[in-house]
């Protein structure tokens, strides 16, 4: 049954696809959510950023990174250049608040791939960024920690991936901030060498 569900969403297009993920309720978040929060953005962009999963403001409006860690990642994407709604599509791993913002579960977030990798098929980005370590390590099937997986290029279904911290980590370390500037211009190198922007 998962795998007729998910060969199901694979086929979908973006409006079956909304409607899907709202009426979704195939992990336990479903009972906890205001509202789901499928992604924001241009469905053409080459950039696509992967967070975790929606916040209290996220949950309550149906947008992601809305709340103090959106502010920041706006900010992060300004410093390269790049504009939420113009250049990027922003989504998290699950479409769902886990209660009190703890981590998704892996059967979560597990139940939630799907939709991830329709939004993949979809937009065919030329490059992610996965925001902190719940994404990173969903996105790259990893224990690893960011620490060990920054600085270098990964891969998910054949597209290049970059991880990062996550602002909201960002936003209580700021010492880290350095590093995440590097991220971002190793980012954007890494796309100018795709011959794209
Ligand atoms: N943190 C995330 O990982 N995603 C959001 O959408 C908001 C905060």
């Amino acid at each position: 049954a998962a795998e007729e569900r998910r060969s199901k969403i694979l086929r979908m297009g973006w409006d079956e696809l909304k409607i899907s993920v709202e009426g979704c309720i195939a992990c336990p978040l479903c009972r906890s959510r205001s509202r789901t929060v499928p992604g924001v953005g241009d469905k053409n962009a080459d950039w696509l950023c992967v967070g975790e999963g929606p916040g209290a403001e996220e949950d309550a409006r149906g947008e992601p990174f809305v709340g103090p860690s959106g502010k920041l990642l706006d900010n992060m994407l300004a410093a390269i250049n790049l504009e939420r709604g113009r250049d990027v599509y922003i989504t998290n791993i699950v479409k769902c608040r886990p209660p009190g913002n703890r981590n998704p579960s892996p059967d979560e977030a597990g139940q939630c791939a799907p939709y991830l990798e329709r939004q993949i098929g979809l937009i065919k980005p030329k490059l992610i960024i996965a925001l902190g370590k719940v994404a990173a390590q969903n996105l790259l099937h990893t224990d690893a920690a960011i620490a060990s997986l920054r600085g270098r290029l990964h891969e998910h279904s054949g597209i290049p991936v970059i991880v990062t911290y996550h602002p909201a980590y960002l936003l209580r370390t700021l010492a880290d901030k350095a590093k995440v500037w590097e991220d971002l211009c190793f980012a954007r190198s890494t796309m100018q060498g795709l011959g794209a922007s």
